[in-house]
């Protein structure tokens, strides 16, 4: 999947909440944390606690100064697809 960019759902992005399967969505970008989760110092458990959500607001609790553009340049998918409703 090197070089391709897609743009994902929030509906497509919860799908991939397991530890095997896990995308996570930081500021916007969504990225495959699987290969990242045994590498992560705060350990699988915290990481767990992001998957198949938007875990802007939980990673910069924790470590806002963190460079994870850097760490997951490899584990990129695509933009995070906002939904603007039309209606009420
Ligand atoms: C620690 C990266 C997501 C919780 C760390 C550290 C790095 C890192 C580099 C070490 C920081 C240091 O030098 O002290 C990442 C990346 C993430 C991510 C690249 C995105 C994929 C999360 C999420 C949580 C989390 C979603 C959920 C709460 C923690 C905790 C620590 C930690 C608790 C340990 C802090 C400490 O003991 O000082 N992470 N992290 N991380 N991370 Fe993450």
């Amino acid at each position: 999947t090197h070089g391709r960019v897609t743009p994902v759902s929030s509906e497509e992005l919860a799908r991939h909440n397991t530890r095997e399967d896990a995308w996570m969505a930081i500021r916007g970008k969504v990225y495959n944390v699987t290969r990242y989760m045994d590498f992560h110092p705060g350990g699988v458990d915290e990481l767990m606690r992001g998957v198949g959500r938007d875990a802007t607001k939980l990673f910069d609790e924790v470590h806002a100064w963190v460079n994870y553009q850097q760490l997951l340049i490899k584990c990129y998918i695509g933009p995070l697809r906002t939904v603007v409703k039309m209606d009420s």
